[in-house]
């Protein structure tokens, strides 16, 4: 019925042309093109029009180059999922939409936490709407197979070791993990977190601190790092993201230390997070939170129908209802952050609850593994001596430590 009211009213109301907008994105697995559809969705029944261009590639990297093609032919997409460090340099460059006037006219930066409005803000003009705030510092862990082994979740890295050393005997994988840089990334800077501290973390990575890099912290942080080499799945090479997701759940293996798109993914294969895979912080990071704030940006335009069409999508997308249902579906949480969390599973409700405490508690880090806490190219050198590292059984942590602080100094 609502349907027919709906095509009625939009008979009868005065003859707007359709919204047409495409949009890029790598949002493509299982969980994350659910996502994409409940957006997808919602902008169709608006009566508008969607082109869908997605980039295939688990942490958009293969999206960053087209995009980079398309701009440069001077025919970028209306929009695009940019984010962090990407979101920065492309605001630099002049290609995208200031949303300052319509956050102001509409209110938005009451509805955000502080870190979202800095975080999307480039010389304090806003760049893009956010769509999520995913949390990086997760283990997420087979409850079956653990309750079979008769094992406790791990605390800390020394019990990861130890629980892995276990599982490993009894033929079972401990760490579902594919060799992409910046799957490897992910579990450096979960390590780092945990061994080091977010104090260690910030001076390494925001400060870019030499001493810091090549000190013993880091020294002890490489080594734990180049030992979980030992536990990753037999096909750990060309193993994406969400097939690692997909062995964690067959329990062909234990664990898998990711970002909670992974709980998107469980969704759309119908497990129960935190029932059938259990979510646990990231061994020793409780308290801590790893952030990876998803955001889209528009590219400007020229035809104001565009620019319309471009309005009508950043609202949508910073409505209650998109952010809930999109969240619910991707893995995330909202990032209107004063929403009720009735409808979120129990792993989404402990990241709320968590994200609210580490705010208070100044314990909000960016990724950097995921874009958000150093320029691209920094990035880029970073996963480069962490995959050549990890891959590497004879490297040395201290000539690494030294290497890494090299290559992010000669990226500034
Ligand atoms: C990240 C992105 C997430 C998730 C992940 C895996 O870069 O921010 O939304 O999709 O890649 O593809």
């Amino acid at each position: 019925m609502k349907w027919c009211l709906l095509s009625l009213s939009a008979l009868l109301s005065p003859a707007v042309s359709a919204a047409q907008v495409e949009v890029l994105h790598w949002w493509t697995s299982g969980g994350e093109a659910r996502a994409v559809e409940v957006l997808k969705s919602q902008w169709v029944a608006q009566g508008n029009q969607w082109s869908d261009f997605a980039v295939q590639g688990g942490g958009g990297k293969s999206a960053m180059t087209v995009l980079k093609s398309r701009a440069l032919a001077a025919n970028p997409p209306e929009a695009a999922n940019l984010k962090g460090y990407e979101l920065k340099e492309w605001a630099g460059l002049g290609f995208l939409r200031d949303l300052t006037p319509m956050a102001e006219q509409l209110g938005w930066y009451d509805q955000l936490p502080p870190m979202i409005r800095e975080s999307l803000s480039q010389q304090g003009a806003l760049m893009a709407v956010p769509t999520g705030i995913h949390r990086v510092n997760w283990l997420w862990l087979n409850r079956k197979v653990f309750e079979q082994q008769q094992l406790t979740p791990p605390g800390d890295w020394a019990q990861f070791v130890t629980i892995a050393e276990q599982l490993k005997r009894e033929g079972i994988t401990p760490l579902a993990i594919g060799n992409e840089p910046w799957q490897l990334a992910v579990l450096f800077e979960v390590v780092a977190l945990g061994e080091g501290g977010k104090a260690f973390y910030r001076k390494a990575f925001l400060d870019q601190e030499s001493a810091t890099l090549t000190g013993p912290d880091m020294v002890r942080v490489l080594t734990r790092f180049q030992q979980l080499r030992s536990y990753v799945p037999q096909k750990y090479a060309g193993m994406k993201w969400h097939q690692a997701t997909n062995l964690l759940e067959s329990g062909g293996a234990a664990m898998q230390l990711m970002g909670d798109w992974v709980k998107g993914e469980l969704s759309a294969g119908h497990y129960r997070p935190g029932e059938d895979i259990i979510c646990l912080p990231s061994p020793g990071s409780q308290g801590l939170f790893s952030y990876n704030l998803d955001s889209i940006a528009l590219f400007k335009q020229r035809d104001p129908a565009q620019n319309h069409a471009q309005n009508q999508l950043v609202n949508l997308l910073m409505t209650p209802t998109f952010q809930q249902q999109f969240n619910q579906a991707k893995g995330s949480i909202p990032a209107l952050i004063k929403l009720d969390m009735k409808g979120f599973d129990r792993c989404a409700i402990r990241s709320h609850q968590d994200f609210l405490l580490a705010e208070q508690q100044d314990s909000l880090l960016p990724s950097m593994a995921e874009g958000m806490a150093v320029p691209t190219n920094m990035r880029q050198a970073i996963m480069d001596v962490l995959s050549s590292f990890f891959n590497d059984p004879s490297a040395d942590p201290q000539q690494t430590a030294l290497h890494l602080e090299r290559a992010m100094r000669s990226t500034r």
